[in-house]
């Protein structure tokens, strides 16, 4: 295996136009002096994710935001999965929210597929996060959290699925966690320290 090509700090861009994403890896980003720019703040467009795997879709989205930017890109592709749903939402967990990114709308879909037996099923989230640089070049990595299902849904701080996911170990879902205990487990956090430790630290 190559040694992985390394960032040394200056602009990048994150190639997402998801808030919840956005804040997130803005505070994983912060503390190494980078200045981080959102794809929409380029007036960058989301292309379409057509990969049939999270990495796939994460390096479509790190190369069109590095190639149309000409800077280093930083994209996140992730979402959740249930064990017994054969591992959907998936890659689709955002298309499941509908056009209006209705996330109530994605968890009572996840209710209504297990036919309401949802309290204590397990499901794990993904996130690949892909760093490509202009010239073509990407590194990978992949990061995981292990949880169970709750319902109904609970609290308002996270995004997305956070308030029907209790991480192994907690009592409480992402959705009332404090955000610095979330990034100290989280799949994406995970995915960040080995882009830390492989190409930046
Ligand atoms: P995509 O990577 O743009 O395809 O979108 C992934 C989707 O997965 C997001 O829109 C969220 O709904 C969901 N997702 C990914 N990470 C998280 C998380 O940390 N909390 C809650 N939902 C998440």
């Amino acid at each position: 295996m190559s040694t992985p090509r390394r960032l040394t700090g200056g602009r990048i861009v994150v190639a997402s136009h998801n808030k919840g994403k956005l804040r997130e890896i803005g505070d994983l980003l912060d503390p190494f002096g980078f200045e981080a720019i959102a794809a929409s703040m380029l007036g960058l467009p989301e292309p379409e994710e057509t990969g049939k795997t999270f990495a796939e879709n994460a390096q479509l989205k790190a190369h069109a935001a590095a190639m149309a930017s000409g800077l280093p890109a930083l994209s996140d592709d992730s979402g959740l999965c249930v064990d017994a749903l054969g591992g959907a939402p998936g890659i689709y967990s955002a298309r499941w929210a509908g056009e209006a990114k209705d996330f109530g709308l994605a968890m009572r879909r996840i209710h209504a597929e297990l036919g309401g037996a949802m309290e204590g099923t397990s499901a794990h989230f993904i996130c690949v996060l892909t760093l490509a640089w202009p010239d073509g070049h990407h590194e990978s990595f992949e990061g995981r959290v292990d949880g169970r299902l709750t319902w109904p849904p609970r609290g308002d701080r996270g995004f997305g699925y956070d308030p029907i996911f209790v991480p192994e170990g907690y009592a409480i879902t992402f959705g009332e966690m404090e955000p610095e205990i979330k990034h100290q487990m989280s799949h994406r956090a995970r995915a960040f320290a080995q882009v830390l430790k492989a190409c930046i630290a």
